[in-house]
């Protein structure tokens, strides 16, 4: 017997639906390109660090304030300490740029398509979400975007975007900083696999904050790990937001020994990017339709156009993409670049389907 239920929860918590993180299937022999994970391991020196991390620090609280990595940060990017705020994922700081900067009385505008769970913290916030719609295949960011987002208090460009792996211009992204009447947020993600990225501009404008993560190119999707830079008020700000405790020893322990180790960064990067760009030949020589990527994925679609058919058969081979249904996404697939020998497997099954 059920017992009798009332929804005591505000309105908008009961209208939306919660975010849908991609599938982390528990099958061993699968080929999992649906996240954005990186596939070598974190540095030796993550490893390394971890060992000799004294276990029976544990009992204690940790640096609520990550002061060590902070440090790291703000030296290796020429900014001052109060510069810096780290975060449990960049997900974490996302939540605190949501609430501090949206409301019912203050919108956000956000790129579509783009990173889905901005969405769902704009429903937390109960905020009024303007969607900037990227044009034609390239998902070009539009000449008119800051009037069309004039009306919001919060500007979010992801750069490059996911899901489509695009960047857009620097000049185009100061143009942006400079004249938006708000606050800019660019999240990068995926900027260690790109040509450039904006840290800079955090220097040149009091407006903009970058955040970054430690889950795609430092491999450390598992540790939770990310981090914010801005005007030092800006993150002032951010820093009443925070959980007292958002970053636990371990995962600090492992994020300074990672970002220390920045040739094994760089090594890595490289790897993807080779990779990246060997699979975005192959498939266009079969027909695809690939974004031009700047990330550690590509969006791709298949000469039929028919982005869930293929999204089938790569599962029925073990093989996990990424989908996104919808008139504009649902041509493509996302997929993430892996080992070399693994996008040979994707392009075995690909060219089987097409070609046989
Ligand atoms: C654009 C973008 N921002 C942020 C994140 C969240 O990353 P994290 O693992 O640091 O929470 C992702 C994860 O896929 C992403 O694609």
């Amino acid at each position: 017997m059920s017992l009798p239920y009332k929804s005591y929860f505000r309105p908008e918590i009961d209208a939306m639906q919660g975010y849908v993180p991609g599938e982390q299937p528990k099958m061993q022999k699968l080929i999992k390109l649906n996240t954005n994970e990186n596939p070598y391991p974190p540095s030796e020196k993550v490893l390394q660090a971890l060992k000799e991390l004294d276990m029976k620090r544990l009992r204690l609280y940790p640096d609520p304030l990550a002061d060590d990595l902070c440090n790291l940060v703000a030296e290796h990017w020429g900014l001052t300490r109060n510069m810096v705020i780290a975060a449990n994922g960049s997900d974490d700081l996302l939540t605190m740029v949501f609430r501090a900067f949206t409301s019912e009385k203050l919108a956000v505008s956000f790129l579509d398509p783009t990173y889905s769970l901005y969405k769902i913290l704009a429903q937390m916030q109960h905020a009024k979400v303007i969607k900037i719609a990227l044009e034609g295949d390239e998902f070009a960011m539009p000449a008119n975007i800051l009037e069309q987002a004039k009306e919001s208090n919060l500007l979010i460009i992801t750069r490059p975007n996911a899901p489509t792996g695009n960047s857009f211009a620097k000049s185009t992204m100061r143009e942006i900083c400079e004249k938006f009447d708000g606050v800019v947020l660019i999240d990068e993600a995926y900027a260690d696999f790109a040509e450039d990225n904006c840290i800079d501009l955090v220097k040149e404008y009091s407006n903009v904050i970058v955040s970054r993560t430690f889950s795609k190119s430092y491999s450390l999707a598992g540790m939770r790990l990310g981090y914010a830079v801005g005007d030092a008020r800006l993150i002032d700000g951010l820093y009443k937001l925070k959980d007292s405790y958002n970053v636990d020893l371990v995962a600090q322990t492992a994020a300074k020994a990672a970002f220390a180790d920045q040739e094994n960064l760089k090594k890595n990067s490289e790897a993807i990017k080779a990779t990246r760009e060997k699979m975005r030949k192959a498939l266009e020589d079969m027909n695809f339709t690939i974004v031009p990527s700047q990330a550690n994925f590509l969006f791709a679609a298949p000469p039929d156009g028919d982005g869930e058919g293929y999204f089938k058969a790569l599962r029925d081979a073990a093989i996990i993409v990424r989908y996104f249904p919808g008139e504009r996404t649902g041509k493509y697939v996302r997929i993430t670049i892996g080992l070399p020998e693994e996008m040979e497997k994707v392009l075995e099954v690909t060219k089987k389907r097409y070609f046989s």
